[in-house]
């Protein structure tokens, strides 16, 4: 496996594997890999001949107040798992690399960045669109590989992919989950015992909007109820925002119908967990 830090080495690589007839298949990541991150790394590795994988924490989508320096970084570590799951390069840029001083250009993905996580976190998905589309003009994969755990952010990849005519297409890879259901994530390290006991409530009020989406409940109100009822249930929990939103577009349902997704953001004392479900309407 090679370590690359400089987006001219990663440029290099990228044609030579193209030139050797190599689709390029790429997991863009912040880094503190769990299983998750490999089920995404595997998935490349399935599907193209060479797999690529950027650590990078990306200080542009992190806002004043977030956790840009308490975020998990375990570089041995990764690199280890990385060694183990044959990827071919692995690309740690540092921050003045990717934002050498006099960057000023960022790009804005407008409608879908309006709601949900982009309302929550001003300026996140501006920093999303802005280093992914970096990241993918350096390391020219064929196929790139998000996780479904981050709903929104693989619409808005799918989306800016399309606007600005580039040339890779967007695999979308199932939530890879813990055995009572919360949703792997680099920030779950943080949760003390009785908050990791709590942190299940996500999936719990996930499974029951589902639940109740299956059953034939149609009023987006009473799904969302539903959901928002169990999330106050737990002592630990504070609701950021529960949605029920048509799977492509994420405009609200009144009326459920198609492919629906529910989204959760909560805060687990001070730690802020999302996760969502897909349900289709039959
Ligand atoms: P990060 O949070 O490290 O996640 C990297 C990728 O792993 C994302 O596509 C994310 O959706 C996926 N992932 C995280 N947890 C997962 C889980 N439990 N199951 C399946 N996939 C999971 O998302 C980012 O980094 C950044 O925003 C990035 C895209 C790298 C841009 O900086």
């Amino acid at each position: 496996m090679r370590r690359i830090r400089t987006a001219r080495a990663m440029r290099v690589w990228a044609e030579e594997r193209h030139a050797a007839g190599d689709r390029i298949g790429f997991v863009p990541t912040m880094g503190a890999l769990h299983e998750g991150h490999l089920s995404l790394i595997r998935a490349a590795r399935r599907s193209t001949g060479a797999v690529a994988v950027s650590i990078f924490v990306n200080p542009l989508q992190f806002g004043p107040s977030e956790d840009l320096v308490r975020y998990p970084r375990a570089l041995a570590q990764d690199l280890g798992l990385c060694r183990k799951e044959s990827v071919d390069v692995i690309f740690t840029p540092k921050v003045a690399e990717l934002y050498p001083p006099g960057f000023e250009t960022t790009v804005t993905v407008i409608q879908l960045t309006r709601r949900f996580e982009g309302l929550s976190r001003p300026g996140h998905f501006e920093g999303v669109a802005t280093v992914v589309t970096k990241l993918f003009n350096i390391v020219r994969p064929d196929r790139a590989f998000f996780g479904q755990k981050d709903y929104q952010q693989a619409l808005v990849v799918r989306q800016l992919v399309k606007d600005l005519d580039l040339d890779t297409t967007i695999s979308v890879c199932p939530t890879v989950r813990e055995a009572d259901g919360l949703a792997l994530s680099s920030r779950n390290r943080f949760l003390s015992l009785p908050e990791r006991r709590a942190a299940t409530i996500l999936y719990r009020a996930l499974s029951a909007g589902r639940a109740l989406i299956q059953q034939g409940e149609r009023s987006a109100r009473k799904v969302r109820q539903a959901m928002v009822r169990l999330i106050r249930s737990e002592p630990l929990s504070r609701l950021d925002y529960a949605a029920v939103a048509d799977a492509d577009m994420l405009e609200e349902f009144h009326v459920v119908r198609g492919r629906a997704v529910l989204l959760l953001a909560v805060r687990i004392g001070k730690i802020r967990l999302i996760d969502n479900m897909v349900v289709t309407c039959h």
